[in-house]
């Protein structure tokens, strides 16, 4: 017997999942199956077929015609932080670069010093209370980055909430060291020590179980190539994954050193070069963007989400949630941002925050689907057809969250 039958389902996306990400022209295929149904037994999918078949269960839904899709995936997220960054919306509003807050010491570092004297309970709570916001806005996993401590203590304090969030709800979460998110406040002109401090942090980190990747900020005035380098070839021989915050601003050969290393993903690419366009594409590494960033610092160029995939990237979209660039949990804004600033389809669009979000963050074909026998998070959307998320935008279509087969949000 079933434990759960979802019935009378208007379109069941069942976005295609191998062992790697959908590229380019790929990502425009999203099987639907229209008047489904599906039923979920220990919290696997065990049956998936037309709506009238009449499967038993001992639970019955009937989705009203609505929209089913895999629970979302948010692969980049900056979770775990103290305070809150709103005095910094009159510097933007003046005029003030992103860039130069940081090296006044506003921006990130601002972040830094509310969350060193942060309690583990104060954190954990927020983190947990943003957590909460996304599950309602019908993601079920999602990647969680450290880097608001760019110290010892702090960074793994922060590391150990993701953890503990992970065991304490259903979310997946895939956990990212940033130690090397931007050069303290004391450490200025000394940022090979500082680099040298948290690269002698990756061993105890990857033991310790409290990371799955390493990340790093490539950018101008933050770390050069050459530094980035040093740093993830190090993560990588301490067996973590790579990710790295790529050519967000300027291009520094930040998506290059990703393709070179075999990082999982590169993140932002606004201002990615054509070299590293066609590396991209040669490759497996997911082009993670994150247009509510772009929105958020007031910018008019957008990631060359077109050109990445007519070139055969492999596209992800995610928040960026965090307490400067991108202020949202929202990943369906982000959706509607794709749709009006990436210029990518619906397709390609339920594809980027579902199979290939999965990829980006390490989940592989363990999430961003549904399939017989694979765990059965998923969300039931209040819209009357796929197309309609993006572009109804701004609110919240969530009409319940599901993970492993137990409804977790309505
Ligand atoms: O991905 N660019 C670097 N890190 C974050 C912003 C963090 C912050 O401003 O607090 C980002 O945009
Ligand atoms: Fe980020």
């Amino acid at each position: 017997m079933n434990d759960l039958l979802i019935y009378n389902i208007g379109q069941l996306l069942l976005p295609l999942s191998a062992g790697v990400p959908l590229k380019g022209n790929e990502m425009s295929r999203l099987p639907v199956l229209e008047h489904a149904a599906f039923a979920v037994k220990d919290g696997n999918v065990s049956w998936i077929g037309p709506s009238n078949e009449g499967i038993h269960a001992a639970e019955k839904v009937d989705a009203g015609g609505k929209v089913v899709s895999p629970g979302l995936i948010d692969p980049h997220t900056h979770l775990v932080f103290a305070g809150s960054r709103e005095d910094e919306l009159a510097l933007k509003q003046a005029g003030t670069a992103y860039l130069d807050i940081l090296k006044s010491g506003g921006g990130i570092l601002s972040t830094v010093s509310s969350t060193r004297k942060a309690s583990e309970e104060e954190l954990f709570k927020k983190a947990e209370f943003h957590l909460m916001r996304m599950l309602s806005h019908g993601v079920t996993a999602l990647e969680a980055k450290s880097g608001y401590g760019l110290d010892r203590e702090t960074e793994l304090r922060q590391l150990r909430i993701a953890r503990k969030l992970q065991e304490t709800h259903h979310i997946r979460i895939a956990s990212t060291f940033l130690g090397p998110h931007a050069v303290p406040a004391d450490r200025k002109g000394k940022e090979e020590e500082f680099l040298k401090e948290m690269t002698d942090l990756l061993t105890e980190i990857k033991e310790e179980g409290l990371a799955d990747f390493a990340d790093i900020f490539c950018e101008t005035g933050v770390f050069t190539a050459e530094q980035c380098s040093k740093f993830l070839l190090a993560a990588k021989s301490a067996g973590l994954k790579l990710k790295i915050h790529a050519d967000e601003i300027h291009s520094t050969g930040g998506t290059e050193l990703a393709v070179s290393l075999g990082a999982q993903t590169a993140d932002h690419l606004v201002a990615v070069s054509e070299e590293g366009i066609s590396m991209l594409a040669a490759s497996e590494t997911v082009a993670v963007l994150l247009p509510g960033t772009t929105f958020y610092l007031g910018k008019e160029r957008y990631a060359p989400a077109r050109r990445l995939i007519e070139e055969g990237a492999a596209v992800a979209l995610a928040t960026d949630f965090n307490p400067g660039s991108c202020v949202t949990e929202n990943l369906q804004l982000i959706m509607s941002l794709a749709a009006l600033k990436l210029r990518m389809s619906a397709e390609e669009i339920w594809n980027a925050v579902t199979v290939n979000a999965a990829h980006a963050a390490g989940f592989g074909e363990e999430a961003g689907t549904l399939k017989v026998g694979g765990r059965a998070d998923f969300t039931i959307w209040n819209i009357p057809n796929y197309r309609y998320l993006p572009y109804h935008f701004g609110v919240n279509h969530t009409d319940s969250v599901y993970i492993a087969g137990e409804k977790r949000w309505e």
